[in-house]
């Protein structure tokens, strides 16, 4: 089915210049990029988003690290959108990620990872809500 997930473009990739590197793995991989913007979290902001991680040992240095510079969101289109997203990511920590991917050739550790993904597509409807209205979407 066509579906769509929620994109994010992380702080240490913003500060590398690679924004444009990371959208060409996406769309040569089928993804569709129909809304995106830049902008600057606030902490109230990166604490609403990862609100499911806020037990998480890593929770403070995630907000600190989401809110530390721009980022780039964006919404997804395409057959499979969430599983073909995490697979053309790779896994969460660099270290275990499939060449080619893009956090096997990006990212700088397992918090400075370049980018998020949604999880499930009930999680990307969520996400989407969260970071843009239907007016930014245009598909
Ligand atoms: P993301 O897919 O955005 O979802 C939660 C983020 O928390 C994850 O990517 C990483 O950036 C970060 N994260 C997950 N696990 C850890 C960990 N063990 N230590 C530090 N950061 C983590």
């Amino acid at each position: 089915a066509i579906e769509r997930t929620l994109s994010i473009i992380k702080p240490d990739a913003t500060a590398r210049n690679i924004t444009g590197k990371i959208i060409d793995k996406l769309e040569s991989a089928g993804l569709r990029v129909i809304a995106q913007k830049r902008a600057r979290w606030s902490k109230a902001d990166a604490e609403a988003f990862y609100a499911v991680h806020k037990d998480r040992p890593f929770f403070g240095d995630l907000v600190a690290f989401m809110t530390s510079g721009p980022i780039v969101l964006q919404v997804l289109e395409g057959e499979g959108a969430v599983a073909k997203n995490r697979e053309v990511m790779g896994a969460t920590n660099p270290a275990d990620a499939a060449d080619g991917t893009i956090r096997k050739e990006f990212a700088e550790n397992i918090e400075r990872n370049s980018v998020h993904g949604s999880d499930s597509a009930e999680n990307a409807r969520g996400e989407i809500a969260q970071c843009f209205s239907e007016e930014e979407i245009v598909g």
